[in-house]
């Protein structure tokens, strides 16, 4: 069946891996990527799939109301899987209100414009909303997060997705919306900003340069393969129940230390360093404030209602990732220096 599927922030981290698979599996679906193109939006992610007679980008910001109207107008979308989000929490912690405007009031504005647009007629609609484990707030040595752990987020990060999770549900209760969400651990792979732990550490060990463990690094954080997530995200927009919720997580929980010296190790033996020359770069510096201690999701439900299992061991993806990172030394450049600005001048704008 032919469907339009709006994917917001598709030029993002996991955005990206989620439109990739979209249009390559399913030719048949039109995918409009609509992203606003932030420091963490990159064309340059999605450069094989550009050229897809299925895929189409179109540069939008969901807190633009009329800009959102319009979206929707020209493309009467079936569907919407949102990503789009502010996703830093050491950024929320320095600037929160722009993960207020983003998250909260950009989720508020997509949900709104697409009630006024599917008008009431929500036959073959949904409304996916792809939301964190961070929502259910910091566990203690035990214990795992699952769909009806309340709710208690602690970094204007965790708020504003928390806050927005709250909207999608209301959507669902007052406008019987179509509706799905699921909540996520830490997600790790390609196309990674290195503004995050793992790739922030590789970028920085290939470079020699400090490598900044938050507090002792005894925090712990579960990991998950990003390609796993998208294939998730396939799983649930197919599969799930409107109204539900799917907790999606790696059950593979790492301390920060130990995931840094395993990245250290590998990384010596990658470009051929004496064993223990990366980790003499480690540095344990001022915590986070607020720093959750632990999330690990219990993903017993999506495996048991729709069948969906983590496909790759946590080594192997690390593995992958380090490769990945030491043969497109371009990409890094490229974000952190801002180039990929003009890549999309370059694109979409002087042709
Ligand atoms: P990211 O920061 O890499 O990408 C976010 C994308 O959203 C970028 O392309 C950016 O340009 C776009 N964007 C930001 N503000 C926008 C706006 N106002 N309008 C339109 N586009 C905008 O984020 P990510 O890590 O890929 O996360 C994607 C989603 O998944 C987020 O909703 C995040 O909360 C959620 N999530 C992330 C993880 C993780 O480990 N990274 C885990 C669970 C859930
Ligand atoms: O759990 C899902 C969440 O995972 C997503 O919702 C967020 O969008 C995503 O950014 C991620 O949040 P975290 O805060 O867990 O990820 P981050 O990579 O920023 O940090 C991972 C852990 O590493 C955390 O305990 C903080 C620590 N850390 C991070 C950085 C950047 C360090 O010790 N040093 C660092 O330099």
């Amino acid at each position: 069946m032919s469907k339009t599927i709006l994917i917001t922030g598709g030029a993002g981290f996991i955005g990206s891996h989620v439109v990739r698979l979209f249009v390559n599996k399913y030719p048949q679906y039109t995918i409009v990527n609509g992203d606003a193109l932030t420091y963490a939006g990159n064309l340059e992610n999605l450069t094989d799939v550009q050229q897809a007679p299925n895929y189409i980008f179109e540069k939008i910001d969901i807190t633009n109301e009329k800009g959102m109207d319009e979206l929707v107008s020209k493309w009467a979308f079936d569907a919407v899987i949102h990503l789009a989000a502010e996703s830093h929490v050491d950024r929320s912690i320095v600037d929160p209100l722009a993960f207020v405007r983003t998250n909260v009031l950009g989720t508020a504005v997509l949900l709104n414009t697409c009630r006024k647009h599917w008008g009431g007629d929500y036959a073959g609609k949904l409304f996916y909303h792809v939301s964190t484990d961070e929502v259910y707030g910091s566990l203690g040595e035990e214990g795992f997060f699952t769909e009806t752990t309340p709710y208690d987020p602690r970094s204007p990060y965790s708020a504003s997705k928390a806050s927005s999770d709250h909207f999608v549900m209301a959507y669902y209760h007052t406008y019987h919306m179509p509706v799905v969400m699921s909540n996520c651990s830490n997600n790790y792979g390609s196309h990674h900003f290195p503004e995050k732990l793992i790739p922030l550490m590789i970028n920085n060990i290939k470079n020699s340069r400090p490598l900044p463990v938050y507090g002792k690094g005894e925090n712990v954080r579960d990991w998950l393969w990003v390609e796993d997530h998208a294939r998730a995200i396939d799983t649930i927009f197919h599969k799930g129940v409107a109204g539900e919720k799917y907790n999606i997580g790696g059950f593979n929980e790492w301390k920060n230390i130990d995931l840094v010296h395993l990245l250290c190790n590998i990384m010596d033996r990658k470009l051929d360093r004496e064993p223990g020359t990366s980790a003499r770069l480690i540095e344990y510096v001022k915590d986070r404030a607020g720093h959750d201690l632990r999330y690990a999701i219990d993903a017993t439900k999506i495996n048991r209602e729709l069948g969906w299992n983590p496909s790759l061991q946590f080594e192997e993806g690390l593995e992958k990732t380090v490769d990945w990172y030491l043969n497109n030394e371009g990409w890094v450049e490229d974000v952190t220096s801002g180039n990929y600005q003009k890549y999309y001048e370059d694109q979409y704008v002087r042709r």
